[in-house]
């Protein structure tokens, strides 16, 4: 387990005993203060808070003066739900049903001996679940329609969450959906996000004479696109992307998930010749433990590729870590961030196999 620090002055009383209690139950990657100075509780909860956001530590622990500071700025990140937790059955409660990810306490509220019981608390309930998670799931609902946070290594992570792509995410989610549908919106999909992912392509102007004057007007200014599959199920999201950008050559990668060992099986490689002039999208609809993308993105790299994306339907946090921790670089776009993956890699609650359910192969 990774867990992610930070203090401010408020906070700072808590550092050792804190820093104590985590030894050897989890990795620590601390953000400080690392000594005990006046300082701005945003820098540091919003720190920790992105590492949480994007899937680089499972939990994070804050302490401020009070915890309230430190609770809403860790608030505003995607994801993150952080609460005030100054005793022991706020903690508890705070985890077995809102399924708090960053737990906040106050240096000058609970002495430091205080601390190692909230944290025991915290980290060994459960969540509860059921009613609960639908409970979460409505806050997650309401945040921003697209939501862009960006990762140390400078690649983003884009939700593209419109009302619209959602209502589509939600039916091919449900097991009932035949393969028709599932196939149609998988394509609508992929077009709608098109969108999002295309919107910083370079413009230039031109002069376009119109029936009744002359005039400036803007054109995209020449950037050639190239989107690359993972086979199979990257297949799905094709013809959705290339009817809004019809010039983008397709290359392909073909790479199976080893079912006992989750690790990707390289099959298939053919990709443009220029593939290095182009700006080049990677899809596939599912994002799990990120392997197979990590690897289909090498493969694009080692035959050129220098500007790559990585375009998915459903991503779990283990997914973008995974390929943030090999691509830092990359920005990942996406329709909906899970919760997690279970123990046979499979993303909750996601859709079931994206490959059989689009080719209707179980
Ligand atoms: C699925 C999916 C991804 C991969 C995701 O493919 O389409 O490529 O799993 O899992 P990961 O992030 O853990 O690597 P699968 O291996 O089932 O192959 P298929 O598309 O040929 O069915
Ligand atoms: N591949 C899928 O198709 N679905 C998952 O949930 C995980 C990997």
């Amino acid at each position: 387990m990774i867990l992610a620090v930070g203090y401010d002055h408020g906070g700072f009383v808590l550092r050792a005993a804190v820093a104590d209690f985590l030894r050897g139950r989890a990795e620590v990657r601390d953000f400080g203060i690392f000594e005990e100075q006046r300082s701005d509780y945003p820098d540091i909860a919003l720190k920790v808070a992105l590492e949480v956001s994007e899937g680089r530590a499972d939990l994070g622990v804050l302490a401020c003066g009070t915890g309230i500071g430190m609770t809403v700025a860790a608030n505003k990140m995607r994801g993150i739900r952080a609460g005030v937790c100054n005793d022991v059955e706020t903690a508890r409660l705070g985890k077995a049903h809102n399924n708090l990810n960053i737990l906040a306490m106050g240096g000058r509220l609970i002495a430091p001996e205080q601390a190692p019981a909230i944290l025991e608390a915290w980290l060994s309930t459960p969540f509860e679940g059921e009613r609960h998670l639908a409970r979460i799931n409505k806050i997650s609902a309401a945040e921003a329609s697209t939501l862009s946070t960006e990762g140390l290594g400078g690649g983003r992570v884009v939700v593209f969450n419109h009302p619209l792509v959602q209502h589509k995410v939600s039916i091919i989610r449900d097991k009932n959906t035949s393969v028709k549908e599932f196939r149609e919106l998988v394509q609508e999909i992929a077009g709608l996000m098109v969108y999002e992912i295309t919107r910083n392509l370079p413009l230039s102007e031109i002069e376009v004479e119109t029936p009744v004057a002359l005039t400036k007007a803007w054109a995209l200014s020449g950037k050639k696109l190239a989107v690359v599959p993972v086979l199979r199920a990257g297949l799905g999201m094709v013809d959705g992307i290339l009817q809004l950008i019809p010039n983008a050559k397709v290359g392909h990668v073909g790479l199976y998930r080893d079912p006992e060992t989750l690790k990707p099986v390289e099959y298939y490689c053919k990709v443009p010749q220029d593939i290095g002039e182009r700006e080049v999208f990677v899809l596939d609809p599912m994002l799990a433990t990120g392997g197979s993308a990590a690897a289909a993105i090498s493969l694009v790299k080692e035959r050129g590729g220098q500007k790559v994306s990585l375009v998915c339907l459903i991503a779990a946090p283990e997914g973008i870590k995974r390929v943030h921790a090999v691509h830092p670089e990359t920005d990942i776009f996406i329709a909906a961030l899970d919760d997690r993956l279970n123990e046979h890699g499979y993303i909750v609650p996601g859709l079931g196999d994206a490959g059989d359910r689009l080719f209707g192969t179980r």
